[in-house]
């Protein structure tokens, strides 16, 4: 029995990092089995303290803090996450696919706490955990500026990981069925009445029709279109949530 005492102390300075790779690898294998099932990954306040921001890790991790319950009614919200779907479909069935990325989502109504934590006062928002490190100002994608579409967030990531993802988009053809049912809307109007085509020449129809384009456009729907929504609001009221312009805002409690 003594003879092994020597050898057991030599090994206790190693106990630590064996129990350290253990939980790593316990980890990866768990986020892999998640990212087998959904190319997102849920997260609620627990799994995201202890698959995201814990060490050990040496994985990247992507997370959109979003609000996607209807009655938040963050309409940018759901259009970012349609575009971030995309890349992480691209991600997950592309042949580089690799334990290095995770793609995960803290939506406000499953993990509140976490953008408490975090100090995050409107959504949606992307951020990147890097595999070694705290994130730094970069790691919060620019979304004002840059705008959320799939490609655009595939170039930050590249350019904060070493991850190349090629998007691929699912062909969507609603805008040529739209285009194809108007133009055939339109001629088979101007067949129906190919022996009186004397409505053309109304002053009043095309009075309306340019009442109509021009309300449109002065309207503040396209004013927003164009614009972009605002950004700069803050609520000095505790903890409130609100929506804007089809974002989140969360005013913080100020300790
Ligand atoms: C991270 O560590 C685990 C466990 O040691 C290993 O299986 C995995 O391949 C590592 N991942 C990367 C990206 O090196």
């Amino acid at each position: 029995m003594m003879s092994f005492f020597p050898l057991s102390f030599c090994l206790s300075p190693l106990l630590p990092v064996l129990i350290f790779q253990n939980m790593l690898a316990e980890k990866v294998e768990q986020m892999m089995e998640w990212s087998s099932r959904r190319s997102v990954i849920r997260m609620n306040g627990d799994k995201f303290r202890r698959f995201v921001k814990a060490p050990p890790r040496n994985y990247s991790v992507m997370v959109m803090f979003t609000a996607l319950q209807p009655q938040r009614q963050c309409s940018v919200c759901r259009q970012a996450n349609e575009e971030y779907q995309v890349l992480a479909n691209s991600w997950r069935y592309s042949s580089a696919f690799s334990n290095k990325l995770f793609f995960t989502v803290v939506d406000y109504d499953e993990g509140a706490d976490v953008f408490q934590q975090l100090n995050m006062n409107s959504a949606p928002t992307f951020m990147h955990f890097p595999a070694k490190g705290k994130p730094k100002r970069a790691d919060t994608f620019d979304l004002q500026r840059i705008g959320f579409a799939s490609e655009q967030l595939a170039k930050w990531i590249a350019d904060r990981t070493d991850v190349q993802i090629r998007v691929f988009r699912p062909p969507n053809y609603s805008g040529t069925i739209a285009l194809a049912l108007l133009v055939s809307l339109v001629g088979g109007l101007l067949y129906l009445r190919r022996n009186n085509l004397e409505f053309i020449y109304n002053k009043t129809g095309w009075a309306m029709a340019a009442l109509c384009v021009v309300f449109a456009m002065t309207s503040g729907q396209m004013w927003n279109h164009i614009r972009g929504p605002p950004y700069a609001h803050k609520n000095p009221q505790n903890g409130q949530v609100m929506s804007l312009n089809g974002f989140l805002y969360i005013a913080q409690r100020i300790p």
